[in-house]
């Protein structure tokens, strides 16, 4: 039985392959297969089967093939329930049968021929059913752990080769691209059912060369031939005919609106409806008629992406183009982009995480490097005036009355004669930005020119007499861009400031973030790789804001830490505190409370390869610059941290716990001279585990006929309790990512074990209150975890 294929045993109970789920016991084992999502996904698995089983795969017809022919041909063999041609109309088809007896027919014909072509007509590839859930389990999707790529780039050997590394690491994987395709084409099928001749394409990140795993899908629906589709069909309607010239009906939905005189709003609603009830794995659809650019967002469950739909904006798309273009001229544009979005969203002034907000847009931010590599000398890229004298007559193309002409190719553009690396451009791009003066200028890619601000803020008529390339571009009757502490004026819309939502505060950020790269770019951390291992290059100016390793951070920065007392209770029985191998025991017995209580009660997802494993014993210990200077940062993707490199042990004032007695006094504290056992895990938190715990808490006793249990007291109640949060909030986002090191250090006092946090991704600023939650949250409940597991 399917069912029962689906269903694996582990040492811990049960995983659902279907649903890619962990389940505990037998009981939870019954009402998950019984359960909504479980049903339902066997439900789909069986409607896919059965697509694939009545589908027959066609090709060797031409382009000029249509849907019809191909629909009329197959009939033959039974009734053709639908045919699925492909993108590019002329490579192959799908025929789907009614019923799986008319794929039997037509595969048993031994040759098809339609209108003098042979056809090849093969069973459909049969794909085996995958729940792909997206960012959290998705494979191919894998959680970047700066942590991780930090111990990377310090094995680098140049800044270069760490540019580098952050587009490998960041980039959209082949896998994530053909999966936004087949869904563009999903939605390109479903729209072009009932809006005949409209086209998704999509813009943005996931096509500009720019994007990174689990971006947001942008795409355009353009209705300018549905439009006229509807027209012909109503002329031909009240003709008296009741089929339009091209054979096809308007269909319900457009009967019922008129694509010409349709507000933004109506058409917001249509959209809306077709992606609610036609698209499956489509939810939490909701139109924003407020945007700038009313569009409709959703969520594509499968691939767990978030999607925006604008309506007719070929200028997003024509700018894409440009990115694109801008991209494949020269090579050093990716790492350099790659690597200034990663900063600013490190120092939280790019990427509003919900979509609008103060902060700088990539979109904006990526012209701000563009317009740096039209202004170095000598420049790395043209300027758009001059692309536009490099395109020839075919490529002239004028959008809502703007001229968006530039070369299709990047053949037809001359080579750069800029020889600069990437660790020059890079330091040459904070440079130029520490000096530019923002509020007085309008940056203009245009013409690689800063204009100067007053001639936008004068009137309509001066603005006609601006220079060539500034104000004078304006379209007359339009009003000029909305000015703001950052002005960078679209290349195409000329009366659009991209960054025109930049609030006063991320400006002065802005400024002060960049002076501060420029700074550091400056000295020899940042151009020579360290020899004794330290973070160099790119860690520093990546680290995120006000955290370790910060260029000019605080020098007295510690990470937050939780102390969890030695028990000998939990050490297995062993004699004495004195006794090093049980204490190793008891923190190895820790750690795996420690994952366990991360993963199964938190739900935390375990960036790719940063498990905890049993922890490595060295006779080393660490060095005093190591662990004094740099508690986290070296070695934080290694599971199980060896404190190699060994000059003397350290003493008890140096010890790598900083927690202050009351007294202010540090504790006495040492390693374990035998035992310097660590370890080290990343995480990442999708949901607010923290917000409204104790009611949920509260709530799930009253229902349940579960004693009352104190917070962290039952790790069954507490993986409810997170269950239930996850289920009331919005579907799972990276909220904050997260490292862990874990040491057991021992005193006169006490012996404990020091777990250190360090957030090392906390855009949306939730990493102080999941820390809070933690620190009472976790020595408890790892307590209990411990007593489950002697
Ligand atoms: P984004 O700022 O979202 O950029 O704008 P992005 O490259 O897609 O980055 P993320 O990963 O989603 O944040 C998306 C697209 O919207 C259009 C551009 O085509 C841009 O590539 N856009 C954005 C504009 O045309 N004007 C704007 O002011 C902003």
């Amino acid at each position: 039985m399917e069912a029962d294929n689906d269903i694996q045993t582990t040492p811990r109970g049960f995983h659902c392959k279907l649903c890619d789920v962990n389940i505990p016991n037998k009981p939870s084992l019954g009402d998950h297969v019984k359960g909504k999502k479980h049903q339902h996904l066997s439900r789909l698995r069986a409607k896919r089967k059965s697509q694939e089983d009545s589908s027959v795969f066609v090709s060797g017809f031409t382009p000029e093939t249509s849907r019809t022919q191909l629909h009329d041909y197959f009939e033959q063999f039974g009734p053709v329930a639908e045919v699925i041609m492909d993108k590019e109309k002329g490579v192959y088809a799908i025929v789907e049968f009614s019923e799986a007896s008319g794929t039997h027919s037509a595969l048993a014909q031994l040759e098809h021929r339609l209108q003098g072509l042979k056809l090849r007509v093969k069973p459909r590839e049969k794909k085996e059913f995958k729940l792909t859930s997206g960012a959290r389990h998705n494979p191919k999707k894998p959680h970047v752990s700066l942590g991780k790529l930090n111990h990377e780039l310090c094995q680098a050997a140049t800044v270069n080769e760490q540019m580098q590394k952050v587009v490998e690491t960041f980039q959209l994987s082949e896998g994530d691209r053909k999966a936004r395709e087949l869904l563009v084409q999903l939605l390109q099928e479903v729209f072009g059912e009932f809006l005949p001749d409209c086209q998704i394409t999509p813009f943005g990140s996931s096509v500009n060369t720019f994007g990174v795993h689990a971006c947001d899908l942008d795409l355009v629906l353009d209705l300018e031939n549905t439009k006229a589709f509807q027209s012909r069909a109503r002329t031909s309607e009240q003709a008296g005919e009741e089929r339009s010239e091209d054979g096809r009906s308007e269909d319900s939905i457009l009967s019922d609106i008129d694509l010409a005189t349709a507000t933004a709003a109506e058409l917001l609603d249509l959209v809306a409806a077709i992606l609610r009830k036609c698209v499956p794995g489509v939810h939490k659809v909701q139109c924003v008629s407020t945007a700038r650019l009313p569009l409709v967002k959703f969520n594509y469950r499968p691939l767990t992406l978030q999607g925006d739909i604008t309506i007719n904006n070929r200028l997003a798309v024509r700018n894409t183009r440009f990115l694109q273009l801008c991209s494949a001229l020269d090579s050093r544009v990716r790492p350099l982009v790659y690597t200034v979005r990663l900063w600013a969203k490190q120092k939280q002034l790019a990427g509003n995480p919900f979509g609008g907000g103060p902060l700088l847009n990539n979109y904006a931010l990526t012209l701000l490097v563009v317009f740096y590599l039209q202004s170095v000398e000598p420049p790395v890229l043209p300027t758009v005036e001059q692309l536009k004298a490099m395109a020839c007559e075919e490529e002239v193309c004028i959008i809502d009355g703007w001229d968006c002409t530039f070369p299709s190719q990047p053949f037809g553009v001359p080579p750069s004669a800029n020889a600069d690396d990437l660790c020059t451009l890079l330091f040459g791009f904070f440079r130029f930005y520490s000096k530019f003066d923002f509020p007085a200028s309008v940056v203009n890619l245009r013409e690689a020119r800063a204009l100067p601000i007053g001639d936008f803020r004068s009137g309509d008529e001066e603005m006609h007499n601006a220079p060539e390339g500034g104000a004078s571009k304006h379209r007359p009757g339009h009003a000029g861009p909305k000015l703001g502490p950052v002005n960078v004026l679209d290349p195409f819309e000329l009366q659009h400031n991209v960054a025109g939502n930049l609030s006063e505060r991320t400006h002065r950020s802005l400024r002060h973030e960049l002076g501060e790269a420029e700074k550091y770019c400056r000295s020899l951390q940042f151009q020579r790789k360290s020899a004794k291992g330290k973070s160099w290059g790119l860690v520093r100016l990546l680290a995120p804001r006000g955290e370790p390793g910060t260029a000019g951070r605080d020098a007295s920065y510690r990470p937050p830490e939780i102390c969890i007392p030695f028990r000998t209770s939990e050490a297995h029985g062993r004699p004495s505190q004195d006794d090093e191998a049980c204490r190793a025991v008891w923190f190895s017995r820790l750690c795996s409370a420690v994952e366990l209580v991360f993963r199964d009660v938190l739900k935390c997802t375990a960036v790719e390869g940063t498990a905890w494993q049993e922890p490595c014993k060295t006779q080393d210990v660490g060095t005093v610059e190591e662990a004094v200077e740099e508690p986290s940062a070296e070695g934080s993707s290694s599971l199980c941290k060896a404190h190699a490199g060994v000059k003397r042990p350290l003493t008890a004032d140096e010890g790598p716990s900083s927690s202050s007695s009351p007294q202010g006094k540090r504790q006495r504290l040492e390693p374990l001279a035998g035992h310097p056992e660590s370890a080290h895990w990343s995480w990442v938190q999708t949901q607010q585990v923290w917000a409204g715990r104790r009611k949920v808490r509260r709530d799930l006793v009253k229902t349940s006929d579960e004693a009352s249990q104190p917070e962290g007291g039952s790790s069954s109640l507490e993986s409810r309790v997170t269950q239930r949060i996850a289920e009331k909030q919005a579907d799972p986002r990276d909220l904050v990512e997260f490292s862990v090191d874990a040491t057991v250090v021992a005193g006169s006092e006490s012996t404990k074990a020091v777990l250190k946090f360090i957030p090392t991704n906390d855009v949306s600023g939730h990493f102080q209150d999941f820390f809070h939650f933690l620190e009472s949250f976790l020595p408890k409940m790892v307590e209990t975890k411990m007593a489950k597991l002697q």
